[in-house]
């Protein structure tokens, strides 16, 4: 009995490690003028494992109705456990809105004030703070989370090194024509938000106009039979990424049942990887397995 006790004892001092709300994280600054100051606002809590074995860093961005502490208890959201078994620190930011915004010009503009804004903030304070090699910062994020890491990659590109997102619509697709915050856009949820490959690398572009460095890997996972946000945004995603990386829209590689029986694995080079889930809604199960190995960890 003792000894069944102290075992007791020791797993749980071994499993101490908690998510953990940040406060103070470079709050004090200002958006551009004109658009509207909401960046500061945004909370985010840390999760560092008990054994740090590794310098990356992965942000876990929530979908719609949840959280920064929902998304971590879900358990079929698997970046607490990624984080403890490879030891990086994972970040998990927190909408104070529905779903994130993903439609307003603050948000959609590097440095504009918005929530990809807050979300770069909290990157930077990490990445000093948990000593994070800047080399390796991966995003990913389901639905509204997945929204908002096209959003990243297309706002932030010289902070993010890899992106693997699931379900959601190309950068700048929610846009509000009003200028809205936190806006549902029917146009792309339901799939006629159709446009060239040209027109959406420049959505991209625009959101970081002059921008030359170097761009996040994408991977991108959609369902078939998704009926919240068109499966018409997987191709429209392909469009915007390829033509980003100047690249063909044509795979280099396609890989039937891959990574498991019916989903199909396109490769556009080595920095688009898009995966459709047949028979998948919405929205596809997190592959923690995939996403760590596009990342390299
Ligand atoms: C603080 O935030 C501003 C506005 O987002 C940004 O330009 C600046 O680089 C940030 N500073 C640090 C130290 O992260
Ligand atoms: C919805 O997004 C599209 C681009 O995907 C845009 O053209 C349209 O104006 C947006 N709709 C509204 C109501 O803002
Ligand atoms: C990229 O941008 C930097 C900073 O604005 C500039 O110094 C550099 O010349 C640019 N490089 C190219 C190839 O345009």
């Amino acid at each position: 009995m003792y000894k069944l006790f102290v075992a007791g004892a020791l797993a749980a001092g071994a499993l101490a490690a908690q998510l953990t709300q940040v406060s103070n994280y470079n709050n004090s600054a200002k958006a551009k003028p004109g658009m509207q100051d909401i960046t500061f606002r945004r909370p985010w809590w840390v999760y560092v494992p008990d054994a740090v074995k590794s310098d990356a860093l992965v942000v876990a961005i929530h979908s719609c109705q949840s959280s920064a502490q929902k998304y971590f208890q879900n358990s079929k959201i698997p970046w607490k456990q990624g984080s403890d078994r490879k030891g990086y620190v994972s970040v998990w930011p927190s909408s104070t809105t529905e779903c994130w915004d993903v439609s307003s010009r603050a948000s959609l503009s590097h440095d504009g004030g918005g929530d990809s804004n807050a979300i770069a903030n909290m990157i930077k304070y990490a990445v000093g703070q948990y000593k994070i090699d800047p080399k390796k910062v991966y995003v990913t994020g389901g639905s509204s989370g997945g929204m908002m890491s096209n959003v990243m990659a297309a706002t932030y590109p010289e902070l993010i090194s890899a992106v693997s997102l699931y379900s959601g619509v190309p950068a700048g697709c929610f846009v509000s024509a009003s200028g809205a915050s936190a806006a549902w856009n029917n146009s792309c949820s339901g799939g006629q938000s159709t446009a060239t490959a040209q027109k959406w690398g420049d959505v991209v572009r625009n959101m970081y106009p002059g921008y030359n460095g170097t761009r996040p890997k994408m991977q991108f996972w959609h369902g078939s039979v998704d009926s919240t946000l068109s499966p018409n945004n997987y191709q429209e995603e392909v469009k915007q990424w390829t033509n980003v990386f100047e690249v063909s829209q044509t795979p280099t590689e396609s890989k039937k049942d891959t990574p498991e029986k019916n989903y199909r694995t396109d490769d556009y080079g080595p920095n688009v990887e898009a995966i459709w889930a047949v028979g998948v809604g919405h929205s596809v199960p997190s592959h923690l397995d995939a996403s760590e190995a596009w990342f390299g960890l």
